[in-house]
């Protein structure tokens, strides 16, 4: 912990909810825990100030507070955040969060190992996070968190297992955190020794939250960007929202066409707005020369919206970027151009089409995952800017691919290569 003075955390991802005060120094001076079923709203805040009277510690004083950003009980993220705004804000204190997963992962002291850390998504479903431990104990970030049933849990985790390649010295594999403790069993029955030795199956940890948001570990280790605003991670979304956002993206065509030159300084503007190491005007020449390229420009209502950046060729393919707006996500822009490129490999008897993908960025390793895109390496400290690690994913015509859902209307092609 680095901390700057006293300070609070609240764990109130499930169910079993913490809180801890600790002091300057980071020392732990109170810390109560309970069950509250459903009761997050009406028990954390007391619980806190319970905590903090019995440490002896004004609210106002506090230097620091962490809030665990889930994923895990819609209602207790929620609460546990907002309650930690306010203590912060109140306070004048710095805000830190960490993922549930994180904090598990973090706190699991694992060395050579695929640390699964896994929390219950309702009565079936369990989150699990995917995390890689190296000899000496740093754990980073390995893919995206996924939600589902422990068949589901359990086939994610032999594919980041092979992403991590097999053979002499390969890792070993840790499950752990309350939703291992829920599905012991069948986790055993796959992997023999993966929940041994047991931790954290009584519940999550304030302190272990503690230590992972005040952490300065960043994205390499599945952790906020320093200084970030956290942000909850749900990993499913309401299904309310889905519904609406369907609704949305079906009502409006996007139409695609070969990327110009005269598009190259608006797409340029756009990698300064959405990557932390965007290509400059010079790549985008580059690309559009090369004989291989297949580039495509997505519009919606006149407007661009995104685009993307491939080489197809030899039996193979390669995507190199692929970029949406902001104000035009998560409605089926992206589907479009990916759609249009596997249509295109298909057409060119390209047996694999490959891609490198933060392993942070959890928004396109969904994408790619929903057009059967499988985890197939993983290329360490390849991101300079953060010493993350680059996911290989890779799509084979062949592979069992998941129908992603029509884009209504859209996804109709205007001019081709
Ligand atoms: C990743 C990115 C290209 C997605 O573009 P988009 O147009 O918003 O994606 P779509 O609306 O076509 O989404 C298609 C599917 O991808 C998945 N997906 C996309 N964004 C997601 C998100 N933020 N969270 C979870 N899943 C997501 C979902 O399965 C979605 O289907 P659904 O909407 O039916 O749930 C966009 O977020 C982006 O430009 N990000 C920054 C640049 C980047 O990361 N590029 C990829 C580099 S490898």
């Amino acid at each position: 912990m680095h901390p700057a003075g006293p300070g609070l955390a609240i764990e109130s991802a499930t169910a079993h909810v913490e809180v801890l005060v600790a002091g300057a120094a980071g020392e732990p001076l109170q810390q109560l825990a309970e069950e509250v079923g459903h009761g997050h709203t009406r028990r954390l805040a007391p619980l806190a100030m319970e905590a903090l009277a019995r440490a002896g510690v004004a609210p106002r004083a506090l230097a620091w507070v962490a809030a665990d950003l889930g994923p895990g009980s819609f209602t207790g993220v929620r609460v546990g955040l907002a309650s930690a705004e306010a203590f912060a804000l109140a306070a004048g204190a710095r805000l830190a969060g960490a993922s549930s997963l994180a904090a598990l992962a973090h706190a699991a002291r694992a060395k050579r190992a695929l640390v699964v850390p896994l929390v219950p998504a309702g009565r079936r479903d369990l989150y699990a996070g995917f995390f890689r431990a190296d000899a000496r104990g740093a754990v980073c970030l390995v893919a995206a968190p996924r939600v589902g049933t422990v068949a589901e849990v359990l086939a994610a985790t032999a594919g980041a297992l092979a992403a991590l390649g097999r053979g002499p010295g390969s890792p070993g594999l840790r499950f752990v955190g309350p939703g291992a403790a829920r599905e012991q069993e069948a986790l055993e029955a796959a992997w023999r020794g993966s929940t041994s030795p047991a931790f954290r199956f009584a519940g999550l940890s304030a302190l272990d939250l503690a230590e992972a948001a005040l952490s300065l570990r960043g994205p390499a280790g599945g952790l906020p960007a320093p200084h970030a605003a956290p942000r909850p991670l749900y990993v499913r979304s309401a299904q309310a929202e889905e519904r609406v956002r369907h609704r949305a993206s079906a009502a409006e065509e996007i139409v695609l066409r070969d990327f110009a030159l005269a598009d190259i300084p608006w797409a340029a503007e756009t990698e300064r707005r959405v990557f932390s190491d965007p290509w400059p005007e010079s790549f985008f020449r580059g690309e559009l020369a090369q004989a291989m390229a297949w580039t495509r420009v997505a519009e919606r209502g006149g407007q661009r919206t995104g685009y993307l950046v491939a080489w197809l060729g030899a039996g193979t393919g390669h995507l190199g970027n692929l970029a949406v707006v902001p104000e035009a996500r998560r409605r089926g822009v992206a589907r479009a151009l990916l759609e249009d490129l596997l249509a295109r490999a298909r057409a060119l008897e390209a047996a694999q089409v490959t891609l490198e993908v933060r392993v942070s960025n959890f928004a396109a390793q969904a994408l790619y995952r929903a057009f059967g895109f499988r985890l197939a390496g993983l290329r360490r400290g390849y991101y300079r800017d953060t010493g993350e690690d680059a996911l290989i994913m890779e799509w084979t015509g062949s592979a069992a691919e998941a129908t992603p859902r029509a884009a209504g209307p859209a996804g109709q092609t205007a001019g081709s290569h």
